[in-house]
């Protein structure tokens, strides 16, 4: 189905824009007035103005068009980031009074809202991470929307190559962390009628979606394509799923189909966004292993060639494995130099980490975001890694998920695993897999293949 009607995309980006300016004139207003009503009662504007005073001249004369400003008593402008904690106290408080006001200004912003983004390829775990977020009340969470984009643009017929579709990936993912749902509709097959679809991929695996109000009572004979997982719900109404996320505090969502970081420069970039990338890495000799089991059909050739001894593989099959390790890997020494656009942004994160020291990577997730840890979160990840309390009451490392995160080991033939090695080499170099230099070395699972890499943070 062509969808043409989506691409007057640049016009209806300035529109967005120009409406989020004027909104954001009146949010000014807003603010001021609210920061002296609430000074009556509280002497937080005391706290702000000391913390005012320390911060270097350079900032309050910097020329910005950051609309996440605010005007102090000497009308400087001033980065929301700059801040400290007495501000997001305050920012509470006026979310506070809007709700209580209700109506417009709901749309608004408040808080030190973050919007994460975890950047994976296929077969890395990234749905098993992804839950970390989707387990947390107050994010809400998005299961690989992308989907719709992919299917829609890349594999139809006469449809925009990757580079045209990488740039409607990210106009789209920019739109939906701006709690844009709608924009999805132009994707979805069929056509939403009313805002309400069956047809959102994996609906099920966002608590969000699959929860009250956006959970609305079962329509009988509608066929729901992607349920909820735990109970029945009527089809998604999209107005409902973008009140829903804009009500919660934060946002996340989990892409495999961005290749590369340097892409996303326009969303950090995006005054209206707070973005912190988790880019997830893999082995990429389990990673192969695990597409050629779960894709069996696009790894036709490679699962030839395994079982045929003899026959030599396609080079296109080793180009197109080489070009896929180089480009996770360009992103990650992308993220790792720490250009100044991305400073502080950027995780890295390794699939095998996540697996052996599980609440110890989600800590330290929760912390590069920003966001609290809940307990919520903890159990769910207990309930899933089946960790045991060990004598002294700490969570022992010694996981079942630990057990499985090398499992692959004694599968793969060693020749698949030697020309991953030869194809993903400077990857591996760089995210600490070893090589492996025999086939005992690589079934013995007593020798680790792991350098340890610490925890890849970017501050
Ligand atoms: C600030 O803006 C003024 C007028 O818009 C411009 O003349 C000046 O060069 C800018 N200064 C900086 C540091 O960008
Ligand atoms: C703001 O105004 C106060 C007094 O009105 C002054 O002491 C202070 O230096 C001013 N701050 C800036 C950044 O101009
Ligand atoms: C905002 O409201 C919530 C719930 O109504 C309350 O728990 C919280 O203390 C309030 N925050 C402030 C800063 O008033
Ligand atoms: C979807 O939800 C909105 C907001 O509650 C409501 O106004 C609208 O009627 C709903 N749409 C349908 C088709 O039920
Ligand atoms: C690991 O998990 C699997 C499946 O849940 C279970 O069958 C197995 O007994 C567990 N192993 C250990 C050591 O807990
Ligand atoms: C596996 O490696 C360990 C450590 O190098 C070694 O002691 C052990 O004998 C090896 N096991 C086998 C089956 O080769």
């Amino acid at each position: 189905m062509e969808k043409g009607h989506f691409w007057p995309q640049d016009t209806r980006d300035l529109l967005h824009r120009l409406r989020m300016r004027s909104k954001y004139a009146l949010f000014l207003l807003f603010v001021v007035i609210v920061f002296v009503f609430i000074e009556k009662e509280n002497k937080i504007i005391s706290r702000v103005s000391d913390k005012l005073k320390q911060i270097p001249q350079s900032l309050l004369d910097a020329n910005s068009t950051d609309p996440a400003l605010i005007l102090s008593e000497n009308a400087s402008l001033l980065s929301l980031s700059e801040l400290d904690s007495s501000f997001s106290q305050l920012q509470q408080r006026l979310r506070n009074i809007t709700l209580q006001l209700g109506g417009e200004s709901e749309e608004l912003p408040l808080g030190p809202r973050r919007h994460i983004l975890l950047m994976a390829t296929t077969r890395t775990g990234s749905s098993f991470v992804g839950e970390f977020f989707n387990q947390q009340g107050n994010i809400f969470y998005l299961f690989e929307p992308l989907w719709h984009i992919e299917r829609t643009v890349t594999f139809e017929p006469g449809g925009a190559n990757a580079a045209g579709s990488a740039l409607v990936y990210r106009d789209v993912l920019k739109q939906l962390f701006l709690c844009d749902l709608y924009i999805l509709e132009h994707f979805i097959t069929p056509f939403p009628e009313d805002h309400l679809t069956q047809f959102m991929f994996r609906r099920g695996s966002s608590r969000s979606l699959c929860e009250e109000p956006v959970c609305t009572p079962v329509v009988k004979k509608v066929f729901e394509k992607y349920h909820c997982k735990n109970r029945r719900c009527g089809p998604l109404n999209l107005t409902l799923a973008t009140d829903a996320c804009r009500r919660k505090e934060h946002m996340a969502l989990k892409a495999v189909r961005i290749r590369q970081l340097e892409f996303l420069r326009p969303l950090v970039e995006d005054p209206r966004l707070d973005m912190r990338i988790i880019q997830l890495v893999r082995d990429p000799r389990a990673v192969q292993a695990s597409r050629m089991v779960a894709f069996s059909g696009k790894y036709e050739s490679w699962k030839k060639w395994v079982a045929e001894g003899e026959a030599s593989l396609r080079e296109d099959e080793v180009q197109r494995l080489r070009g896929n390790c180089e480009s996770i890997r360009l992103s990650a020494e992308l993220g790792l130099s720490q250009p100044s656009w991305l400073r502080g942004r950027y995780m890295l994160v390794r699939y095998e980490d996540v697996a052996r020291l599980p609440l110890q990577k989600a800590r330290e997730m929760y912390r590069f975001a920003g966001i609290t840890l809940t307990p919520q979160v903890e159990d769910w990840i207990r309930k899933n890694t089946q960790a045991s309390r060990d004598g002294s009451g700490i969570y022992s490392t010694q996981k079942n998920s630990s057990e499985q995160f090398d499992k692959w080991r004694l599968s793969i033939p060693f020749k698949l695993a030697q020309v991953v090695q030869r194809a993903c080499g400077p990857a591996m170099q760089l995210f600490g897999y070893k090589l492996a230099p025999d086939p005992a070395t690589l079934m013995n699972r007593s020798i680790s293949l792991l350098e340890d890499r610490g925890i890849f943070w970017v501050t």
